[in-house]
């Protein structure tokens, strides 16, 4: 068993080292399908509850919003009289049983609003794998209630060649060199300012170039850590997603580095 629950372990930071090794090489590859976690393994609520919990805190990016107490609704403390996560994802959407309404809250965020918040969430689709999207759900329902998820959930997904491109709402990935399209497909404006659009999360593009060089901007998409936070924006180093360099084609990565080099 323990051997077990060191090889899921292993294969889940190994999916995380991989991305984080893929980001910081030259990005000239296709999206690789990425390891999966291994299924034939019964993996159990408590190891996809640990490997959620870690996606929680770090690589996936939630405590950027999720940690400030005004941006984003606490889910780590109870809502009012709603409880905690765990208690009150069943009792949010009516017809919605916990696991669906988590799952649906990560992919298609903007389907339910919490009342009192803008719809700033990112489609996690995007960066995250179905598999890593699960574990979060599993982590999430293990806040106050039952961890439901379970190997089944993961092969329903895994089974789906496309991933979670398909099983979300979200787009196959685009072949488009429309640098404004880029930005869209990718998400930068959920973060970052440009004229009128986009919300103000991470330092606004329509000066940045005024700032950073083709290099600094490069190396930030790739490899958000490599190169320093901008000034004022020190808390939020962590909240860009790092799997750009995965996600983009390398000729797209230049069109928006040069785009966004030419905004000053
Ligand atoms: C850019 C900011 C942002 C990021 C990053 C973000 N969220 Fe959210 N999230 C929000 C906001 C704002 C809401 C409330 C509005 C809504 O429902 O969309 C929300 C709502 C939720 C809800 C529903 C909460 C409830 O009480 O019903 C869940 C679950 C959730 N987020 C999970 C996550 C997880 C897990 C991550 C990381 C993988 C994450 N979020 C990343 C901003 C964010
Ligand atoms: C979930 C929010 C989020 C998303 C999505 C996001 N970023 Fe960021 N980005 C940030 C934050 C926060 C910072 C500031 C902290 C840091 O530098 O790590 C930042 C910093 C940057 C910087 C450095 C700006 C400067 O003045 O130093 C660039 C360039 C950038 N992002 C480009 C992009 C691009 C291009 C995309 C889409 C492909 C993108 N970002 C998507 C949050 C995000």
């Amino acid at each position: 068993m323990l051997a077990t629950n060191l090889k899921i372990l292993s294969v889940v930071l190994g999916t995380i080292l991989f991305y984080t090794y893929l980001a910081g090489s030259i990005p000239q590859v296709e999206s690789e399908v990425p390891a999966e976690l291994d299924l034939s393994a019964n993996v159990t609520a408590e190891e996809l509850v640990a490997a959620g919990e870690e996606l929680y805190a770090g690589g996936g990016g939630c405590l950027a919003c999720h940690g400030t107490g005004t941006r984003a609704p606490n889910l780590l403390e109870p809502d009012g009289a709603t409880g905690l996560i765990g208690e009150r994802c069943g009792q949010r959407v009516e017809g919605m049983v916990c696991k669906e309404y988590l799952h649906a809250s990560l992919i298609r965020p903007t389907d339910f609003v919490v009342p009192g918040f803008d719809p700033i969430m990112p489609d996690m689709s995007r960066t995250l794998s179905e598999s890593q999207v699960w574990t979060l759900v599993a982590y999430l329902e293990s806040l106050g209630g039952e961890v439901t998820v379970s190997s089944e959930d993961l092969a329903a997904s895994a089974a789906d060649p496309a991933g979670g491109a398909t099983a979300g709402s979200a787009a196959p990935a685009s072949t488009t060199m429309e640098p404004m399209a880029l930005l869209e497909e990718n998400q930068c404006l959920v973060c970052h300012q440009l004229g009128d659009q986009g919300a103000p999360i991470g330092p606004p593009f329509t000066d940045v170039g005024a700032r950073r060089d083709v290099d600094f901007i490069r190396s930030k998409v790739l490899d958000p850590a490599s190169v320093q936070p901008a000034e004022g924006y020190e808390a939020l180093a962590g909240t860009m997603p790092t799997t750009f360099g995965t996600q983009l084609s390398a000729a797209q990565l230049e069109v928006i580095v040069q785009f966004l080099a030419e905004q000053r």
